[in-house]
């Protein structure tokens, strides 16, 4: 979900390619931007090197590795470098060392690091009001969700910080729209996910991701998920005509499951199977 939002924001709508009848498409607002690695990147900072030679850990960079396992809990199993600073697509560690940001946050950085507009945007409202509570309005909320259903696909939006909480809405939102959907009392309330998925961390997402390593720990999580093979339409197929499926979660692209890219006969096959036998 994160990723998708940010794309959704770094992608400029073009006229006439949507995915058919139903799409609006709004007149942009503001200067397209494909990506922040095609934007040209503010100078580095001030003695910042480019090397890919392996390296000594320095003395500030064990020290930031000592605290962290003093006063962290152990979540992460992290590479040993500590970043400081980033412009664009690169980052910078604390001994100046420059590196290409591939990941990106994980898929959430589409403007790249220090992005002008993005920091004019986040010091004014930020200056200008914090956080309020759900129980009143907020002006800015209401024009994302605005500008995100004239540009998209959907018809309304719920906003989530995280990828794991979208996936938990989507996991309530699936058995709330299939009880509706049976009002007889017989809603499939099951799910289908595939081989090395990831759906995140909380009790639910973590149901749906395949790895044993994230599930053992913390089992018994969320009963009534079926995994079947990524890519696999066919295996897909006969688990949701079971009849007890409420909803498909698939990855487009497989990030912790190894860079895999379901296209074509297996993602959207899934995504079609799922709307014709009626899942949606
Ligand atoms: C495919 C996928 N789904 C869900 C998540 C969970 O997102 P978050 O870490 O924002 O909770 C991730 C995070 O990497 C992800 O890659």
């Amino acid at each position: 979900m994160n990723s998708l939002q940010s794309s959704f924001l770094a992608a400029a709508p073009i006229a006439g390619a949507g995915a058919g009848a139903g799409v609006r498409l709004a007149a942009p607002t503001r200067r397209a931007r494909v990506s922040a690695c095609l934007a040209v990147p503010p100078p580095p900072p001030t003695g910042a090197v480019s090397t890919g030679a392996p390296r000594e850990l320095s003395a500030a960079s064990r020290a930031v590795i000592e605290d962290e396992a003093r006063y962290l809990v152990g979540t992460y199993n992290r590479s040993k470098v500590v970043i400081v600073s980033g412009r664009g697509c690169k980052l910078y560690d604390i001994d100046g060392r420059e590196y290409l940001d591939l990941a990106a946050g994980i898929a959430v950085n589409a403007l790249g690091h220090g992005d002008p507009d993005l920091v004019a945007a986040s010091a004014n409202q930020a200056a200008t009001l914090v956080h309020i509570s759900n129980t009143v309005y907020s002006q800015p909320q209401v024009e994302l969700a605005k500008r995100l259903v004239e540009t998209s696909f959907a018809d309304r939006v719920f906003l989530a910080n995280t990828g794991t909480e979208a996936n938990e809405a989507a996991i309530k939102f699936s058995r709330k729209f299939q009880r509706v959907a049976h009002p007889g009392g017989d809603a499939p309330v099951e799910f289908l996910a595939f081989s090395n998925c990831f759906h995140g961390r909380t009790m639910g997402a973590l149901a749906l991701t395949s790895k044993s390593q994230y599930r053992e720990p913390f089992e018994p999580v969320m009963p009534g998920v079926t995994f079947t093979e990524y890519g696999n339409v066919e295996e897909a197929r006969k688990v949701i005509r079971s009849g007890k499926i409420a909803a498909v979660f698939v990855e487009p692209v497989q990030g912790e499951g190894g860079i895999n890219s379901a296209t074509g006969s297996s993602c959207w096959g899934c995504g079609w199977l799922a709307t014709r036998l009626e899942l949606s």
